[in-house]
């Protein structure tokens, strides 16, 4: 969603860059909004929240004068206020918030606990990419036009987003370290151990283990070769078709770690 909304604004003549949070450092984004006349921070919402890394970032974030601000969130079905959350961790630190936005994207929770429903069919994944891109486009047409516009900064919307989200912080250390790797499936390849952007899953030169710092993201289930991660001690169910893989085909989640540096055209 950031690299899209990049490539519509520098359509738009403004020159624009995204970057993983996981690929810079706090002084190395201090430096950036120092030269940026605006700034947007984006995420997945997880229990109408935050992930941590996110609030990380954000609690790391130098105080500015000002600065124009978009917030927005990528969700499945909806979080409330999912983008007003966002903005309210870059309170008292000078940042404007004058766009806010939500974005409607894939399902990425298919542990078998759950058996949401997600899919990774091109043709429905395109749609969902389709209807995101035309958000995009207003937002990108509201920020080039000076308007702001923010959706969800409302009493009601809040009120929604506390139903989901109050709730979840109050389970999210029961629910966020039942990450395994089932090590007669485990093919050793390491690559749960690359996408981890907690540094939950190690290598102890025997077994893959965990250190209890599990954000949920579910990169490691979603994304191991051989679906060897289970969580709460169930595997992936197989006759449901892969994890989900991501928001294109060939998806590539190491973009997001920094160790694959091109970018994927949505
Ligand atoms: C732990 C967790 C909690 C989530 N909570 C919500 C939610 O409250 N509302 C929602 O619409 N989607 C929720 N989702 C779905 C994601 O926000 C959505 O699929 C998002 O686009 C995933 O982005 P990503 O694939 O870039 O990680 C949740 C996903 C996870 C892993």
């Amino acid at each position: 969603m950031a690299d899209e909304l990049v490539r519509q604004l520098k359509g738009k003549g403004l020159a624009a860059m995204a970057y993983s949070i996981e690929t810079i450092s706090s002084a190395e984004a201090a430096v950036l909004i120092g030269e940026s006349a605006l700034v947007g921070f984006g995420y997945p919402i997880y229990g109408s929240d935050l992930p941590d890394p996110m609030k990380n970032f954000m609690a790391g974030l130098p105080e500015v004068s000002a600065r124009k601000t978009l917030v927005f969130c990528t969700q499945w079905l909806w979080s409330g206020d999912g983008a007003a959350i966002g903005a309210s961790f870059l309170k008292d630190k000078g940042y404007k918030v004058d766009w806010g936005e939500h974005f409607l994207m894939p399902n990425n929770v298919t542990v078998s606990i759950i058996r949401l429903p997600y899919t990774n069919d091109p043709a429905r994944l395109s749609i969902i990419l389709n209807r995101a891109r035309k958000r995009i486009e207003h937002i990108a047409e509201k920020i080039v036009s000076g308007k702001p516009f923010r959706r969800g900064f409302n009493l009601i919307s809040f009120l929604l987003g506390c139903l989901q989200r109050l709730p979840y912080r109050r389970f999210y250390h029961k629910l966020r370290n039942d990450i395994a790797v089932d090590s007669l499936t485990c093919i050793d390849c390491g690559e749960c151990v690359r996408l981890c952007p907690a540094e939950n899953i190690y290598y102890n030169g025997n077994d893959y283990l965990t250190r209890g710092s599990c954000i949920l993201c579910l990169r490691c289930y979603n994304f191991c070769p051989v679906t060897a991660i289970t969580y709460m001690k169930r595997s992936h169910l197989q006759s449901r078709g892969e994890p989900y893989r991501g928001p294109v085909e060939n998806f590539d989640p190491n973009v997001l770690t920094g160790t694959n540096n091109q970018r994927t055209e949505y």
